[in-house]
């Protein structure tokens, strides 16, 4: 094989120079191995040189180190306010339904036509509240545009300020805004609502208000290159007025069959094998549940599978049984026939949906 650029020994000295961390040593074993890659294949050669110039650890890391010194806190209780990621990894491959994945998408490009907006008088989309159940995608949806626009990502929860002593909230509040406004980030403020649910409380009222205030003078006023993102899980909680004052509203669905099937076939792994028929019935038993629900649903299935070695088709099909009395007779037949194509005998199926054998059989054509 003439396409081996790295020998066993090459490769562990690699790996073992990337676990101990040190990128000075990292970078010089890539520009030698660059040089001798260079000379079989140019293009190879070529990315390596670049990606070694590119990483320049002394600028990131001044950088970063004089950000994070930076980074607000309380001032009594000297918590951080505030939490600066910008080595963002996503647990899973976002599955993004419309319009939510229109709306996303819309955001990128104008950052990426920044310019030919501002040729044009206009500012890109600067602020966005996102609204939608728990579990359905709003953080994700944060470290994903960050990440997707190459910068850290800046995440206050907004509950966790607030629950300090509410008269230094408004300075936390504005101090975190200040901050956010000198780097270059993405803010993210979670659980926007917390800022709403106190508003029962009579003698906090005025205080609120003010910070309402600042909040929506600040959205106003939020820098183009900057961007604002919000998520609640209770948009019915929050000022109208806030509401108004944001660019863009994204509202998240629960995931849809689609998408729910798309979900499976990412988290199952195509190496599990499971039926077809039975990838194609679970999102109908599913139907209602969010994505974090069923990543939790499969990632313990998968855990019992290792642990204790229960088949994933056994424990799918018994998360079917489990389900199906909640099912209309319709949908317990879109299951049947699901079930049929995935090789269950009719006696199987029947004990399965609890429908007839007579229904299973006008209504399900057997393959073989
Ligand atoms: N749209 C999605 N696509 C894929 N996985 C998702 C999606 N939404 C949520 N998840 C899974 O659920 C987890 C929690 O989602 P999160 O974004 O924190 O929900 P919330 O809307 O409450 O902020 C994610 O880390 C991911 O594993
Ligand atoms: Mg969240």
């Amino acid at each position: 094989m003439d396409n081996i650029y790295l020998d066993s020994d090459g490769l562990v000295h690699l790996a073992r120079l990337a676990l101990a961390g040190n990128r000075a040593d990292i970078v010089a074993y890539v520009r030698k191995i660059a040089r001798k890659v260079a000379r079989f294949d140019p293009v190879v050669g070529e990315q390596l040189v670049t990606l070694a110039q590119d990483s320049n650890p002394s600028r990131n890391a001044m950088l970063r180190g004089e950000q994070l010194d930076r980074l607000p806190v309380d001032l009594d209780s000297r918590l951080q306010l505030a939490r600066l990621d910008d080595e963002i990894s996503l647990d899973v491959l976002p599955i993004w339904q419309e319009p939510v994945k229109a709306k996303l998408e819309q955001v990128l490009i104008e950052r990426a036509k920044f310019k030919e907006l501002a040729f044009a008088n206009l500012a890109p989309t600067r602020s966005l509240l996102f609204t939608g159940a728990p579990g359905v995608g709003k953080s994700l949806a944060a470290k994903w545009l960050a990440k997707s626009l190459g910068l850290p990502l800046l995440t206050v929860d907004l509950a966790a300020v607030m629950s300090s002593f509410l008269g230094r909230t408004g300075n936390n509040i504005r101090n975190i805004l200040d901050y956010a406004k000198s780097v270059d980030c993405v803010l993210f403020l979670d659980e926007l609502d917390a800022l709403a649910k106190r508003r029962d409380d009579v003698t906090e009222v005025g205080e609120l208000k003010r910070l309402v205030t600042v909040l929506l003078q600040e959205i106003d006023s939020w820098p183009a290159h900057g961007l604002m993102l919000a998520a609640t899980n209770h948009p019915d909680l929050l000022d109208p007025a806030i509401w108004r004052r944001f660019d863009m509203i994204v509202e998240f669905p629960l995931p849809n069959e689609v998408s729910i099937r798309a979900a499976l076939s990412s988290w199952i792994g195509e190496e599990h094998e499971v039926p077809k028929g039975l990838l194609d019935a679970l999102p109908i038993v599913l139907s209602g549940m969010s994505f974090s629900d069923l990543k939790r649903i499969i990632s313990q299935l998968r855990r019992n599978q290792v642990v204790s070695g229960v088949a994933l088709t056994d424990s799918l099909t018994l998360l079917i049984e489990q389900r199906i009395n909640s099912l209309s007779k319709a949908e317990k037949i879109e299951v049947a026939q699901n079930l049929t194509d995935a090789g269950l005998s009719q006696r199987s199926v029947n004990s399965l949906t609890g429908l007839s054998r007579d229904t299973i059989r006008k209504h399900c054509e057997t393959v073989n």
